[in-house]
């Protein structure tokens, strides 16, 4: 299992990879690796002829300071998962800050069209600039040809298919489904801070989310919203920041039901100061 911390190492590597005429699948993480993340390199093995795996703690997609403190840095026991999945074609890409950013952390600041001044933009300022600020740089450095993404983070998905868009890149973006727990909740680096209490309780969000779903096929967004927020008032641990029913393509909220669009409920919870996100396809 080769790890790498140089970007030119890397880049090198990748190169001499592709003049032999194989592809190269690109998974981005901020490590602390599970299931979910796991998934994402499965179907991007079975699709490419090597796969780079990031492991990369951004700082600049981080809105609170101590989020980025207490984010989980795992990095050993990743590369044992990534090698327990394949040990000759994973590559692993663990730079430092400095690698990525040089001397002075910031971010650009990039129109994705309005996509990042919904929900999770509109709820951590600034996310999304630093979301694609280091995707592109990755993207630079490994110059894949598939890259894979979790419709967990699926407002992140549609802002990468729109850089890619916008930069003219020859990437091909590709979502994977959820990959939950067995009680429903989304699986997460940040499930490892919450309680066995507040998991227990965290698995509400799915299941609230399944039933707004069944709502949506004879109700208005008006109504499963007010449903959603009444029913959160019932959960002690959990508090609701926001749920909304929103059109997959350009993430603004429902105005009027119609059958030629296609909805997604997006939701943010928090777990004390843990913060939890999660989605569901609607129709
Ligand atoms: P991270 O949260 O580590 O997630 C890496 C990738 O795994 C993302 O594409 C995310 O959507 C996917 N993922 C996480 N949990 C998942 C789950 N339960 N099911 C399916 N996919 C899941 O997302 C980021 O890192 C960063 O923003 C990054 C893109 C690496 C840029 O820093």
């Amino acid at each position: 299992m080769k790890v790498y911390n140089s970007k030119e190492k890397i880049s090198e590597t990748i190169f001499s990879v592709k003049a032999e005429n194989k592809s190269v699948g690109f998974v981005p993480t901020m490590g602390a690796l599970h299931a979910g993340h796991l998934a994402l390199v499965s179907k991007a093995l079975e699709e490419n002829d090597i796969v780079v795996v990031s492991v990369f703690v951004n700082p600049t997609q981080f809105d609170k300071k101590t989020d980025l403190e207490k984010y989980p840095r795992t990095l050993k026991h990743d590369i044992n998962l990534l090698k327990a999945l394949s040990k000759n074609n994973i590559i692993i890409f663990a730079p430092s800050v400095k690698d990525i950013y040089g001397e002075k952390i910031k971010a650009l600041n990039i129109d994705f069209d309005g996509l990042e001044n919904e929900m999770e933009g509109k709820f951590r300022p600034g996310h999304f600039d630093g979301v694609g600020t280091v995707v592109k740089r990755l993207f630079e450095i490994v110059n894949p040809d598939n890259a894979y993404f979790g419709e967990k983070d699926f407002q992140q998905l549609q802002i990468i298919k729109k850089l890619v868009e916008k930069f003219h890149l020859s990437i091909h973006v590709i979502g994977c489904e959820i990959y939950r727990e067995e009680s429903g909740l989304a699986m997460s680096s940040r499930n490892e801070r919450l309680s066995l209490e507040q998991k227990n309780a965290a698995s509400a969000i799915f299941k609230i989310l399944k039933t707004a779903k069944e709502k949506f096929a004879s109700q208005s967004a008006k109504k499963v919203t007010d449903w959603v927020v009444k029913e959160f008032t019932k959960h002690k641990l959990l508090e609701l920041e926001y749920f909304m029913i929103s059109d997959v393509k350009t993430l603004k909220p429902i105005n009027r039901k119609s059958n030629k669009k296609t909805y997604r409920a997006f939701i943010a919870v928090f777990a004390d100061e843990i913060r939890l996100i999660d989605n569901i396809a609607l129709n």
